[in-house]
């Protein structure tokens, strides 16, 4: 059996890779706007960092992390980015330097997950976080930033779902409301959900077994328990997202699937492309208390992810762009030296040039030229190595003339820079 990829983990070949940059370079534009920059932390951390921080009673704690052990220490695969960008904020005392950081990353996650359209098991995340900003208007900033985003990445039918699930106090309050609420249905609910009604029974509102979704269709709104203060950031922030513009839609049903969070909740979600089930483009929110939690001083945070597989399935196609480049055919072995060294010089000069090195036919060097997209093609044979002359061949103006080498270098850098670049995306 020849090998194959790891299932749920996927390749990306060179003619999809050009859309990815797109991507990438979009999002690094549009935070760099707004003042954030890169964080880069290990892929790997110790397992605990997770388990304290996403929380015991998750799915992505209990059943999708890749955990392994080394030199007896348990060692996991980050799941998310969040954990890892809290935990190097405290480990190098940022807040020591900046009052706010604006923090991004990009970068592969890993989760054990059934894999299938839009859901992976190693997958990529671009995300960002705030350390030092208590909100609202912040949070608003942030969500629209977010929908501006995918706005510009071309991803339509966008449904931007917020919500709050208070501070420490009101959550206190919710947990107690929904124990009671569910505790006279426990029958009812799955054996997974019986077992972790008791642990945190916010988990049981995400569940995604048809028994517990019908029986939580019923359950009390947390917004109705918010604390004075509470309620204070909550409808600060939707005075903001009003005030942006930003249209969303309030789901008090909507708690996330990561123990962290506090107050503000959002996850944007789309019907376009090729998404399929798997449609939530990016999630986030609040999470006050992790800092603090991780052995940090009292720092506020708040940020999100976004899946760049998913975002990929919205996005429209987009023409891939391509340098106007030079082509050199070398007929003989006499040729292949030449070229080598104008090639060379071209590239010097900031230009990209390939040289066929098979010693075929010119008919298939050729060939090859037309599928490669390039600009201009130098022929050079014997006879004009002979007389010091090259064969320049236009593709795009079907035209073909012969250039002194003295000249060679000179025209092709003329011919190259008049060309219409056709590096602009379809947008
Ligand atoms: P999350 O909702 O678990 O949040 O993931 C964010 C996004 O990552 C999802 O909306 C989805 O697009 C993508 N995603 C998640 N799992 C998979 C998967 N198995 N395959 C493909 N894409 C996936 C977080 O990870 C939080 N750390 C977000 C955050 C940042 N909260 C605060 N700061």
């Amino acid at each position: 059996m020849p090998f194959r990829a790891v299932k749920g983990m996927n390749d990306v070949l060179p003619e999809e890779v050009g859309r990815w940059q797109h991507l990438e370079a979009t999002f690094r534009e549009t935070v760099a706007l707004y003042g954030y920059q890169e964080l880069r932390t290990p892929i790997v951390e110790e397992t605990q960092l997770f388990v304290r921080s996403i929380g015991e009673a998750t799915d992505v704690v209990e059943k999708e992390m890749y955990t392994f052990e080394r030199h007896r220490e348990s060692l996991t695969l980050r799941p998310e980015g969040t954990a890892g960008a809290a935990r190097a904020y405290v480990e190098h005392a940022r807040q020591a330097k900046e009052p706010v950081s604006r923090l991004y990353y990009i970068g592969p996650m890993f989760r054990a997950e059934r894999p299938q359209r839009g859901r992976y098991r190693q997958f990529h995340q671009a995300g960002c976080e705030v350390y030092g900003d208590k909100g609202p208007y912040g949070d608003a900033e942030m969500i629209g930033m977010l929908v501006d985003l995918l706005t510009q990445l071309g991803i339509g039918d966008l449904r931007v779902a917020v919500n709050s699930i208070g501070g420490a106090e009101t959550r206190e309050l919710y947990r107690l409301a929904l124990l009671e609420y569910f505790m006279p249905q426990l029958a009812a609910l799955s054996d997974h959900a019986q077992a972790r009604l008791q642990i945190n029974p916010l988990r049981l509102l995400d569940s995604k077994d048809p028994r517990d979704i019908a029986v939580a269709a019923g359950a009390p709104s947390i917004l109705e328990l918010l604390t004075p203060e509470d309620q204070e950031h909550w409808d600060g922030l939707r005075r903001a997202l009003d005030a942006l513009k930003t249209p969303y839609t309030v789901e008090p049903g909507l708690v996330r699937g990561l123990d962290y969070y506090t107050r503000t909740l959002f996850e944007v979600s789309s019907t376009a492309g090729d998404l399929g089930s798997q449609n939530a483009l990016a999630g986030g929110g609040r999470y006050d208390a992790m800092v603090r939690g991780l052995g940090g001083p009292e720092v506020p945070a708040i940020g999100f992810a976004m899946g760049l597989e998913r975002l990929l399935l919205a996005m429209p196609d987009s023409k891939p762009s391509m340098a106007p480049f030079c082509f050199f055919a070398p007929l003989g072995a006499a040729a292949a030296p030449t070229a080598l060294a104008l090639a060379r010089e071209l590239r010097e000069r900031g230009f990209r040039a390939e040289v066929d090195g098979r010693g075929t036919s010119l008919k298939s060097q050729l060939r090859r030229a037309d599928a490669l997209g390039a600009r201009l093609v130098v022929v050079l044979g014997e006879s004009e190595i002979e007389r010091q002359v090259a064969q320049v061949k236009d593709l795009a103006g079907h035209s073909q003339r012969e250039v002194p080498f003295g000249q060679l270098a000179e025209e092709l850098v003329m011919s190259l820079q008049s060309s219409v670049p056709s590096a602009e995306r379809a947008p």
